[in-house]
């Protein structure tokens, strides 16, 4: 058995990382400051210590005796991250930066591995598709280029600092638990959300647009897999299925799903939008030997089941 620190532990991914874990019968501790999370996430016995992963004290105290750290502590939110700049960058890179410094003397005073997101934002506007890790990285927001740094820096958590380091890139994410409040929450939680209560909902744009939605469940397929294999070489991996589909597709099988007959109008198209987003999941499936199995429909059918 060994112990994980999860930051965002109690975040909509991190929560189902800890459910993942405690089931294998590994120990978890959270670092998390509920600015998003919710305690209620989280459903078996695991630590939890309230704090903000860019205070270093924090983070090397939490870090302390762990076999490893999956670092997902994030503002996930792109918007918010442009609207907040600098506040963000705190959070989203020095939080990562911390998080590999602390990992330098955790266990015994030896490194231990960490896994961390990062996000598909780091390609921009990719004009290759599918989008293979190798493609030019070229972030259009804050997000993105704190997710880019955060990359960098894993390179030298592992090359300088002996610290091991495996990354994930996200496409978009969906399933149980992920907060559809906001106006910035992804996509398939606000359809959904809507929808099943009667409300109708809004495309930006045409609907012609484009995403790679993965399911929660392959998400947390991938970490584990990347903390059995964190290496020297900073390597990072898309989290994708290698499948896209419009945003007009997926409001019409929603609708379908929920057999309802509710409206979908269209409005301005949101300032910034990625037109086309198509991962290349083949590195993670030949390095790492996972892949995304779960179709959209069965994992849309899961979260509606879920509700
Ligand atoms: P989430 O908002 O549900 O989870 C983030 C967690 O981090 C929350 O529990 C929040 O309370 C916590 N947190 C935020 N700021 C913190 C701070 N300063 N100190 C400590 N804890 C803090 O979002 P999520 O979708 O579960 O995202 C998890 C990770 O995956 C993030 O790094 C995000 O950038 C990344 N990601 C998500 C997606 C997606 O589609 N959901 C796509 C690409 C990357
Ligand atoms: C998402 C993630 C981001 C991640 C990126 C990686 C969320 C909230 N954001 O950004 O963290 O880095 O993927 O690929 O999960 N849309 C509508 N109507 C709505 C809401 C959204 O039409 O009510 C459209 C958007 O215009 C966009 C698409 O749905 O075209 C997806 O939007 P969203 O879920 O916000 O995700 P991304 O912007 O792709």
């Amino acid at each position: 058995m060994a112990t994980y620190l999860i930051t965002g532990g109690c975040g909509f991914i991190g929560s189902h990382l800890a459910d993942a874990l405690l089931a294998r019968g590994d120990g978890v501790r959270i670092l998390d400051d509920l600015s998003t999370g919710k305690r209620e996430n989280v459903q078996g016995t695991c630590e939890i210590i309230l704090g903000d992963v860019a205070d270093s004290q924090t983070v090397r105290q939490a870090m302390q005796g762990v076999d490893g750290c999956f670092h997902l502590a994030a503002v996930a939110s792109v918007a918010r991250s442009n609207e907040d700049w600098v506040g963000t960058h705190r959070i989203n890179q020095t939080g990562s930066v911390n998080v590999f410094d602390a990992a330098r003397h955790a266990k015994d005073g030896q490194p231990v591995p960490v896994v961390y997101a990062s996000s598909a934002a780091t390609y921009g506007a990719c004009q290759t598709l599918p989008i293979h890790e190798d493609a030019p990285r070229n972030p259009l927001t804050a997000y993105g280029a704190d997710k880019l740094g955060s990359e960098l820096h894993a390179v030298v958590a592992s090359g300088v600092h002996g610290v091991p380091t495996c990354g994930f890139r996200f496409f978009n994410v969906y399933g149980p638990r992920q907060d559809p409040s906001s106006p910035y929450s992804g996509v398939i939680s606000i359809f959904t959300n809507r929808m099943r209560v009667g409300q109708d909902v809004t495309i930006f744009g045409d609907g012609g647009q484009t995403r790679d939605f993965v399911y929660v469940a392959d998400v947390v397929a991938h970490l584990l897999a990347g903390m059995d294999r964190a290496t020297g070489e900073a390597k990072v991996y898309n989290v994708c299925t290698g499948r896209e589909i419009t945003l007009l597709q997926l409001a019409l099988m929603i609708r379908s799903l929920l057999d309802s007959k509710i409206a979908i109008h269209h409005g301005e198209p949101r300032a910034g939008d990625i037109r086309e987003s198509l991962g290349d999941p083949r590195r993670a499936t030949a390095e790492l030997g996972v892949r995304a199995e779960i179709t959209l429909e069965d994992g849309l059918k899961r979260l509606l089941d879920s509700l």
